[in-house]
């Protein structure tokens, strides 16, 4: 393993690898292994963001993963993400900078937008007084530049609708190459993917397996019938056949795991596939149940973002108007 992971290519010309580790609450002390137990089965692909407040430890390790020859920096693929209190223009570089830095890399394969939501400067977590109101243009200008300076080689956009990603591609001189969403059987992203498609925007799927374990789950990705199964005559795992799905649809996939089994496991999704007459059956799958409860909202969504949501602060009123009718 390690050599050909099938890979996606972007509107850059670059290949991200397919299935890339997620990081997002992998705890601080542990995701250091599992970034380790990642590389050394054959990833190459890790999903980092300066919020998931891990960088620091990822970066020790991809270090002493470089000096002891076990991977080199340009057969990895790393992603990092621009927190809501950098938009600023003039601190988007500087963000970059304490990212590289944390990371101890001069350069990231992808840098994204990780939410349509500003905060003020220099705070911290998610104070409702915080939030200010977005100006994604200018933000999108400042990815741009730093695009040209080759510091990231791909930028793109996280957590936005099919309405804000159609209004940024309406100012950008640099189409999105990415766009990172909630995706998985049980939220395929239907119209989005159409729209992305049809701009050449790669969707990468994170919660691919929708979360399992966490409080505000109700999807149950992983106990969806068509799911268990297609996983029963295939003899595989649901947490493979999720990803394998993924796969299929054309998205790369971040299952999160700090267990090195199950690192295994999701990374065991290349050499088969889900035959047609059971791939089928997931556009049986239904999208629309009332799954989770947010002021006043019933909604699908696992990451539902309500962080921004606010009466009063910031750019967004209602779930509806972050997601633009998307939930
Ligand atoms: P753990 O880290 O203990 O493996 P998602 O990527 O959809 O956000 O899901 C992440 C969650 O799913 C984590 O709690 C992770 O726990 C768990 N998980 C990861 N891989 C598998 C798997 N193959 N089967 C079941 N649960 C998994």
């Amino acid at each position: 393993m390690g050599q050909a992971i099938p890979y996606f290519e972007l509107n850059t010309g670059s290949k991200i690898p397919s299935v890339g580790l997620g990081t997002w609450q992998a705890a601080p002390g542990v995701v250091g292994n599992a970034v380790a137990a990642a590389i050394k089965l054959g990833y190459r692909h890790i999903d980092c963001a300066q919020v998931y407040g891990n960088e620091k430890e990822i970066g020790s390790v991809l270090k002493k993963l470089f000096e002891d020859g076990v991977v080199k920096r340009e057969d990895l693929w790393i992603t990092s993400k621009l927190w809501c209190n950098n938009h600023a223009p003039e601190d988007v570089p500087e963000a970059l900078e304490s990212t590289l830095q944390d990371l101890q890399l001069n350069y990231l394969d992808l840098y994204l937008i990780h939410w349509p939501a500003s905060m003020t400067k220099g705070t911290v977590g998610f104070n409702p007084e915080n939030l200010t109101q977005p100006d994604i243009p200018s933000t999108w200008r400042a990815m741009e530049a730093l695009y040209d300076t080759g510091k990231v080689r791909a930028i793109g956009v996280s957590n936005f609708s099919t309405k804000k990603l159609g209004d940024l591609l309406e100012v950008a001189h640099v189409t999105p190459a990415v766009l990172q969403v909630e995706c998985h059987p049980v939220w395929q992203q239907a119209k989005l993917r159409a729209f992305c498609e049809s701009k050449g925007i790669h969707i990468t799927g994170y919660s691919p397996l929708g979360s399992p374990g966490t409080e505000t789950v109700k999807t149950q990705v992983l106990k969806n019938t068509v799911l268990n199964m297609v996983a029963e005559k295939l003899g595989k795992s649901p947490a493979q056949v999720a990803l394998r799905w993924g796969l299929q649809m054309g998205h790369s996939v971040l299952p999160k795991s700090t267990n090195e089994e199950r690192i295994r496991e999701n990374f065991d999704v290349f050499d088969w596939s889900i035959p047609m007459d059971l791939f089928v059956k997931f556009s049986e799958i239904e999208q629309v149940s009332y799954l989770s409860f947010f002021h006043g909202w019933f909604i699908e969504r696992q990451i539902s973002g309500g962080w921004f949501v606010h009466e009063t602060f910031g750019a967004y009123r209602t779930l509806e108007e972050l997601w633009d009718g998307e939930i």
